[in-house]
């Protein structure tokens, strides 16, 4: 179905909880966040009447996020129910791997294609610093075990920071020997992380991505490797988001770039998010919000219906480079 402006929204992001087993700073504070009360949750079998719903609007992608969505108890069972619907092409997860070692095959096996993997660093301290726990050989053994279950694609989420001071190279680097989709993500300054707090990361660390290719461009050759050549719309990674991409040649996988700050790409965008709590959000900056919880408690599923519709004809043309949100990306889920 088609929103106001004119876009053809078929892909909703469902966040399953605002829970985490990291503390990533751009994401949430040390001390976490004040949870989502329990009855506030949508329960699994509510998630799976108003995904029945969204088809009727012309959904046809699901993503699970969260917080981290594999934490949420029933993501197999609710996978395996989404992927049953006829209207449903594809359920995609994005998470930040750490419990892919134990989950990856059973979620291959529920009816899961393919998986979006959050890892900013190669370099465990700097890894420790981000998300502050001291976890990157879990999550590289995530990635791993992705692989492994034939999940496909798996993509690499990484936040760019300028002030991180990173080698992306070496980072972009790893498309090269194995199928991954390495894609650098402009930080975007939303909820507690616009502002900002004591690492004093802002505006100006926005890395944009045009720079950020000719930067890992330069490195390549000063290591003699060819620079990386553009790739059409046709040739990357399966996926209906707002990536563009690259290759290495030869490489088994792509390097990608989100530059939701350099070049909105708001114009084709083809989402509705759906928080824990049940609130339908037209746009991730935008903090107008629908409620298809209380829909669904007290009208049932026409009630939901009417609200989907109604938060269609209210998502916003442009974020217009709003900054801040009320609340932060483990809420929204990305
Ligand atoms: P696929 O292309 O289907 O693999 O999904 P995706 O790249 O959209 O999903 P993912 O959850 O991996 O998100 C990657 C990054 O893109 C995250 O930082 C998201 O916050 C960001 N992102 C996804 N959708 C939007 C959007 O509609 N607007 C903005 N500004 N950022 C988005
Ligand atoms: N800016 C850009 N991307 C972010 N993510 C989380 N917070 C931010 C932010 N402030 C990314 C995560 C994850 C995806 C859901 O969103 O790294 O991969
Ligand atoms: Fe957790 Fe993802 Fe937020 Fe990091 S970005 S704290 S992994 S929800």
């Amino acid at each position: 179905m088609k929103d106001g402006h004119g876009r053809t929204i078929d892909y909703l992001r469902i966040s399953l909880t605002d829970r985490c087993n990291l503390r990533c700073i751009y994401c949430m504070p040390e001390e976490g966040i004040d949870l989502i009360e329990h009855e506030d949750i949508l329960r699994i079998e509510e998630i799976q009447r108003i995904v029945r719903v969204a088809t009727r609007i012309g959904i046809k992608s699901v993503r699970l996020t969260g917080g981290e969505p594999t934490v949420r108890r029933g993501i197999e069972d609710l996978i395996g129910d989404i992927v049953s619907l006829p209207e449903i092409r594809n359920v995609s997860l994005t998470t930040n791997g750490i419990l892919l070692p134990k989950m990856a095959r059973r979620l291959r096996e529920a009816g899961l294609s393919r998986v979006n993997i959050s890892l900013d660093t190669l370099d465990r301290r700097q890894y420790a610093q981000i998300t502050r726990r001291d976890r990157l050989p879990e999550a590289l053994a995530g990635i791993d075990a992705a692989l492994e279950a034939g999940l496909d694609p798996v993509k690499i989420n990484a936040v760019t920071v300028r002030s991180l001071n990173q080698d992306y190279f070496d980072f972009a680097k790893m498309s090269i020997e194995r199928p991954l989709h390495v894609r650098f993500i402009e930080y975007m300054p939303v909820g507690e992380s616009a502002g900002f707090d004591g690492l004093g990361w802002g505006e100006r660390d926005v890395y944009p991505s045009e720079q950020l290719v000719a930067d890992i461009n330069a490195r390549a050759v000063e290591r003699g490797f060819l620079p990386l050549e553009a790739l059409d719309g046709a040739s990357g990674p399966i996926g209906w988001g707002p990536a563009r991409y690259f290759s290495f040649s030869g490489a088994k996988g792509t390097v990608g770039v989100i530059s939701p700050r350099s070049r909105h790409f708001c114009g084709d965008c083809n989402r509705l998010r759906l928080t824990a709590d049940g609130k339908l959000r037209p746009c991730l900056f935008s903090d107008r919000e629908f409620d298809v919880r209380a829909a669904l408690r007290t009208g049932g599923e026409e009630a939901v219906y009417a609200v989907f519709l109604e938060a269609l004809g209210e998502k916003p043309d442009d974020h217009h480079d709003r900054v801040g949100t009320e609340r932060g990306m483990s809420q929204i889920g990305g």
